[in-house]
């Protein structure tokens, strides 16, 4: 790992590394200020008294929703952004992501928001900054803030946690969004469950409390929250994973929520997905899934805005995290 420059101290303030960090109190306050945004953003067009500060937003990885929340959530707040464009950055001449972090640490944001492959070097180096660090997606490890806002989504459509079924389907083995569900929503109180194919769960590396459905159509009648996930091809090591047009035909016809689960599905359950959704692999092609009545997909993207905004509040408002964040 690099070392830092000698004018970086070790970070002081709060950081959001993992939702293992998050109390269930935390996570109460966080849901009290986003309503509380969302009732003053329609009153005065912001979240709260601008106040100034600079987040910079840096992202190694592909990213529409988490990027452009963060940075709608920071304007709302009267925050500046500190935009880091892949493309265009010295990474293209050989420049490490350590140095890249670094560097733009050096140039004095409030904050970093980032987000970063398989990287034990970032994992090493992160912890050590002098700013209160966000973690936007970690590899296949964790996605603390999608997490956090599914579980918003969740409490607004059922007000509690306690008994709700969740069910995440998909290529579970691949997914941070999973990871970070299951501390979460277990912590919070929820029985959930996984099913997707053999191939794409590991038993071993789930936590005891979470089941396995080995048929969907079983699952589809058991859940209230049905949580599709996007089949994560880039993160295949093997080859030739849903490569053609017949596999796509039988994994769909396996693991996705086609018109017959659609109708399986519990009446007041919802349907959540955290995107990019691949029509026709997780969901049925065509509007039946995203006009369904009981869909939540775009709802999620309006929640995480106001859970971001209320994460960067809490942060500069200085939160107290547990110890092993
Ligand atoms: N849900 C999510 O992380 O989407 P993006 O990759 O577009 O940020």
């Amino acid at each position: 790992m690099p070392s830092l420059p000698r004018e970086l101290s070790p970070r002081q303030s709060p950081s959001l590394f993992e939702v293992a960090s998050y109390s269930p109190e935390l996570i109460e306050d966080l849901f009290a200020r986003a309503e509380r945004f969302e009732k003053n953003v329609h009153v005065n067009g912001y979240f709260q008294n601008p106040k100034h500060r600079v987040v910079g937003l840096l992202f190694f990885e592909p990213s529409t929703r988490t990027r452009l929340s963060f940075q709608m959530a920071a304007q709302r707040l009267g925050y500046e952004t500190l935009h880091f464009d892949n493309a265009s950055s010295s990474l293209s001449k050989g420049e490490s992501f350590s140095d890249t972090v670094l560097n733009l640490v050096a140039m004095g944001p409030d904050a970093l928001v980032i987000r970063y492959g398989i990287s034990p070097e970032l994992d090493q180096l992160l912890p050590t900054l002098p700013v209160p660090v966000i973690n936007a997606g970690s590899g296949i490890a964790s996605h603390p803030t999608q997490a956090l806002l599914d579980a918003f989504t969740i409490y607004r459509e059922k007000g509690s946690f306690s008994g709700l079924k969740v069910l995440i389907v998909g290529d579970i083995r691949h997914s941070r969004v999973a990871r970070s569900n299951f501390d979460v929503l277990t912590r919070l109180g929820a029985t959930v469950a996984v099913c997707g194919p053999p191939e794409f769960i590991q038993k071993n590396d789930l936590p005891t409390q979470v089941k396995v459905f080995e048929s969907l159509d079983e699952a589809v009648e058991w859940c209230d929250i049905y949580m599709g996930l996007r089949v994560q091809l880039e993160r295949h090591a093997e080859s030739g994973s849903l490569s053609n047009d017949q596999e796509i035909a039988a994994y769909h016809s396996s693991f996705g929520l086609t018109q017959t689960r659609l109708q399986k599905l519990k009446k007041d359950a919802i349907i959540l997905h955290p995107g990019p959704i691949n029509h026709g692999v997780e969901f049925a092609s065509g509007a039946s899934v995203m006009k369904d009545p009981r869909n939540r997909v775009l709802q999620q993207v309006t929640n995480g805005v106001l859970i971001r905004a209320s994460l960067l509040a809490q942060i500069f408002d200085g939160i107290s995290l547990k110890e092993n964040a």
